[in-house]
């Protein structure tokens, strides 16, 4: 816990414009203000990150795919053995069932949109990821969502909603569809796929969900 508090207080430094290492040399050297970075760099720091224990047991860092400009971020929470053994998020049946509703409810191409998680490598079991582990990577997200700007952030499931908006005690099932601020961006949280494989009757919320995210965009 300890731990997890000094991150998010690095965290607040950095969005603050702190670099995570000043040259002890030259104290009044100026703080470099933070600058968007671009998705290659920020997909080169997270390959090489080590900062929580998932990093021990990945086989790959999945850092998410999709175009730079795409109008939608899809967040999900974390990968699966098939995200952590190709590298790529969404490529199991959850996946396949993500792309059906871009393809099929937005009438888009699964290129068209971004696809990331809340942490990028794979905890081990496909257990929830922890706070600690969320707040390590959570940096990369938002700088991939400074960068791409989307319109539209749809947080897909309860672990994804829970730490965009650092509100922990709302259910999926209370918030989804409902349409939130999210600095330039609309958030959508809507039902994770998975959750949608066991529980098919849910299809129609997302459904209902994906058409605001149609209007929206
Ligand atoms: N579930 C997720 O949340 N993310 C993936 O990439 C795959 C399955």
């Amino acid at each position: 816990m300890e731990k997890t508090k000094l991150l998010k207080l690095l965290y607040q430094y950095r969005s603050l414009g702190f670099e995570y290492f000043r040259d002890y040399r030259q104290p009044n050297a100026p703080i470099r203000k933070n600058r968007i970075k671009s998705l290659d760099e920020i997909e080169k720091e997270a390959k090489e990150c080590h900062l929580c224990p998932l990093a021990k047991s990945r086989k790959n860092v999945v850092f998410g795919e999709g175009s730079k400009n795409a109008k939608i971020m899809f967040i999900g929470e974390g990968p699966g053995a098939n995200e952590d053994e190709s590298g790529k998020p969404f490529v199991g049946r959850a996946g396949m069932l993500l792309t059906k509703i871009i393809e099929n409810v937005l009438s888009l191409k699964r290129e068209d949109v971004y696809i990331a998680n809340i942490v990028k490598c794979r905890p081990p079991n496909n257990r929830v990821p922890t706070l600690e582990e969320a707040t390590s990577c959570k940096p990369y997200l938002l700088e991939q969502i400074a960068t791409i700007n989307p319109k539209i952030i749809v947080a897909l499931g309860s672990t994804s909603y829970h730490h965009l908006s650092d509100d922990y005690s709302m259910s999926i099932s209370k918030i989804r569809g409902e349409v939130l601020e999210y600095g330039n961006a609309k958030l959508i949280p809507t039902y994770h796929p998975s959750y949608l494989l066991r529980n098919p009757s849910a299809k129609k919320e997302v459904f209902a969900d994906m058409l605001k995210v149609k209007q929206l965009l």
